[in-house]
């Protein structure tokens, strides 16, 4: 099935966590993680987060000075986003919204003209995405749960992270990579190391999805 090439990237703790509970926004980590993230943006034609991340992070989902705008997809299974949120107040690339649930939509009427709406599933989703909107590379900036389901489909081809072993969250409830601590993933994923780079109390590591040849 034609799908985009998929990266993510994240930010993680050294206990292994992408966020404390209660939740603390993205900016946690140092400003040279904030350029990576931005040039990790740049590359993408299309951007993807899931609800939960979209709403703490107030993200627009946007890339400084490019002329043509990546895609911002959102995920949701019942696509109930606010009006006020910020990625419909600034201008930036077209907004696809992916629901996933097959009852009861929830989004506001006012949102409507300014959104595309897609009912289907995330890997129908990315087939269109990649078949009908030209998405040649997708970006997803999580949160876990997003990153857990395009783990299970095998679909993560390049996993981009920075070690920010300067701080501990702990916390049971607190997301990992994958979300919550909760199952194991249906079988391991494994990556080869592409890149690292040592950035003041950081570590810029890349990883390449290792597949069977
Ligand atoms: N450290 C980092 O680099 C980093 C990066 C990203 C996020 N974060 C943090 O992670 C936390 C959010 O994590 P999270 O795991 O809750 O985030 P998430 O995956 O962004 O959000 C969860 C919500 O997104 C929707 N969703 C996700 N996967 C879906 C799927 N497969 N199908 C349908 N809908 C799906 C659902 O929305 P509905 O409820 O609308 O159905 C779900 O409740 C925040 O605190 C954020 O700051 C940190």
């Amino acid at each position: 099935m034609q799908r985009p090439r998929i990266s993510t990237n994240l930010a993680i703790s050294a206990d292994g966590k992408i966020s404390s509970s209660p939740s603390r926004a993205s900016g946690w980590t140092s400003t040279e993680d904030h350029h990576r993230l931005l040039e990790l943006r740049r590359n993408a034609d299309a951007i993807l987060v899931g609800r939960g991340t979209l709403e703490s992070d107030r993200m627009t989902l946007t890339v400084p000075g490019k002329l043509q705008q990546p895609l911002r997809c959102i995920v949701s299974r019942h696509g109930n986003l606010n009006p006020q949120h910020p990625i419909f107040q600034n201008p930036g690339g077209a907004i696809h919204l992916l629901v996933t649930a097959e009852t009861s939509v929830e989004v506001p009427v006012a949102l409507r003209p300014k959104l595309t709406i897609h009912h289907q599933t995330l890997t129908e989703f990315l087939h269109v995405m990649a078949s009908k909107f030209h998405v040649g590379r997708l970006h997803c900036e999580g949160g876990g749960q997003l990153i857990r389901t395009l783990a299970e489909l095998d679909m993560i081809d390049e996993f981009h992270l920075t070690l920010a072993g300067h701080t501990l969250f702990g916390g049971l409830q607190a997301p990992t990579a994958t979300g919550i601590p909760g199952k194991f993933l249906p079988r391991s994923v494994e990556f080869e190391l592409a890149h690292f780079e040592q950035c003041g109390g950081e570590c810029f590591l890349s990883y390449t999805r290792k597949r069977p040849a």
